[in-house]
């Protein structure tokens, strides 16, 4: 079966390799012609385990194209995936001006009955109005179908989250005549994994739509609650792993997602909880546990940046050390990451800021992606003269009067705190993501600051 993906992003890049991993033939489209260039090459724009291999693998062995022509992705393939941006409006809501073009496009190019698949994270209604655009901008009368068929996949686990998933949702039109062959055909798709029972929910496009906010509001909740409860730690002296650990136990709650820290970030969470806050505005509906998450995960960041500043004192002429840059670690994506807040911040006072990210090591990314820098005249001017970057921890540390490690990356785990300790002129050691056993850093001769811990 041959199949074409629109847009070579990060989901649409890891739902296409997979695919053609499972054995289908698979087409992928980018506009961008540099980028579709280098991947003709193998050559992947971003970081991600493991896509490289897959992407190499399968354009060898003849299943895995690329294109920057749409007829080309549209014309033989059964299925096409849209997967491309929904970038935040300045409101909060998803901008769905790809997704039309894109709807435009494939319409244009229809020869025969197919069904458009949504992967982009898409306000419910888009995929009644990716009907409507497909329908009116048909060349010849065709028949087809849309299906939503949301994406779960963490970043720097895609792969695996892709191959093994927990479930596959699937929303198709209950009054379309050919919702059934719909169904058929993506179940086709995802056949490989039935062998390992992979659950299928199969329902309405709406609903499908839905259930990928709700899935993410769902672990932005859990985020926030536990940073807040973290927060009640610190000043009541208990230990937030150790409530962690025992709300987990609950079968109704489970331990993932309880792990405190400076803030969620990344590409989905923050936009996915603002995007579905703006949804239930529209339609007048009050998501006010949602909206707690959202402000909350704000207030974290500025705890975090409070923190150092209550243990420093007046920060203008010190010396910050920044270990970690992307949201989580195995990805180099920045988006909304809370180190980016923290730099704006400690920018403001004035503070100089060496940084070491094991994968992120292009300062100009962090102003372009930083926007409250990019877009502050005076910042960006303070960022290229007080943010230096570093080619390793201890690079960072070096000479400076405080060490934050801001993303968990493995290789932070177990740093010689002896030499750390003598590369930095004071010892303040702020450890956002909870690495570290306290007890150890102060015999160490740190001052040591964490998250809901003493
Ligand atoms: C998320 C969803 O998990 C995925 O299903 C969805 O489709 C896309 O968005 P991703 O953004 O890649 O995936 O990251 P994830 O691993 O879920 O972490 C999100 C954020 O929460 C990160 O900033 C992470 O550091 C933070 N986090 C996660 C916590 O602060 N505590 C936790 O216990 C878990």
């Amino acid at each position: 079966m041959h199949i074409g993906i629109i847009g070579t992003g990060y989901v649409g890049l890891v739902t296409g390799a997979c695919f053609a991993e499972f054995g289908l033939f698979v087409t992928c489209l980018d506009k961008d012609e540099k980028k579709i260039k280098s991947l003709k090459k193998g050559k992947v724009p971003f970081y991600e385990p493991g896509l490289e291999e897959l992407v190499q693998r399968n354009l060898k062995e003849g299943r895995l194209t690329f294109t920057t022509d749409v007829a080309e992705a549209v014309d033989s393939s059964l299925a096409i995936f849209i997967a491309v941006g929904t970038p935040p409006r300045g409101d909060g809501s998803a901008d769905l001006k790809y997704i039309e073009d894109v709807a435009k496009e494939i319409a244009a190019n229809l020869n025969g009955y197919k069904i458009i698949v949504t992967k982009s994270t898409v306000p419910v209604g888009t995929g009644d109005r990716i009907r409507e655009i497909v329908s009116r901008n048909l060349k010849e009368l065709v028949h087809f179908d849309i299906v939503s068929n949301p994406e779960f996949l963490r970043e720097g686990s895609a792969i695996e989250d892709f191959m093994r998933p927990n479930r596959v949702i699937i929303g198709v039109d209950p009054e379309s005549s050919s919702g059934q062959q719909a169904i058929a055909i993506m179940k086709d798709l995802y056949k490989p994994l039935y062998l390992i029972e992979t659950p299928f929910v199969i329902t309405n496009i709406k609903t499908a739509e839905l259930i990928k906010y709700a899935s993410n509001s769902f672990l932005a909740t859990k985020i926030s609650f536990i940073n807040e409860i973290a927060n009640l730690c610190e000043k009541v002296g208990a230990d937030v792993h150790m409530v962690a650990k025992g709300m987990g136990l609950d079968m109704r709650i489970g331990s993932k997602f309880l792990h405190p820290g400076p803030g969620y970030g990344g590409s989905c969470l923050p936009k996915d909880t603002k995007a579905l806050l703006k949804m239930a505005e529209e339609q007048n509906v009050e998501l006010s546990v949602v909206d707690a998450v959202v402000r909350a995960n704000e207030k974290q960041k500025e705890i975090m940046a409070k923190k150092i500043k209550d243990a420093m004192g007046v920060l203008k002429e010190k010396t910050i050390a920044i270990l970690g840059l992307s949201f989580k670690p195995n990805t180099d994506d920045i988006r909304d990451a809370p180190s980016l807040y923290l730099i704006r911040r400690l920018l403001t006072e004035k503070a100089k800021i060496r940084v070491y990210d094991p994968v992120v090591r292009s300062l100009d990314l962090i102003a372009k992606s930083n926007e409250l820098i990019a877009n502050d005249s005076k910042l960006r001017a303070l960022s290229s003269k007080l943010i230096t970057y570093c080619k390793d921890p201890y690079e960072a540390a070096k000479g400076a009067h405080a060490l934050v490690i801001m993303t968990e990356w493995n290789q932070f785990r177990n740093l010689e705190l002896e030499r750390l300790r003598k590369l930095l002129k004071e010892p303040y050691f702020f450890d956002f993501r909870n690495i570290y056993e306290p007890k150890r850093l102060k015999e160490n001769g740190f001052k040591y600051f964490c998250v809901g811990r003493q």
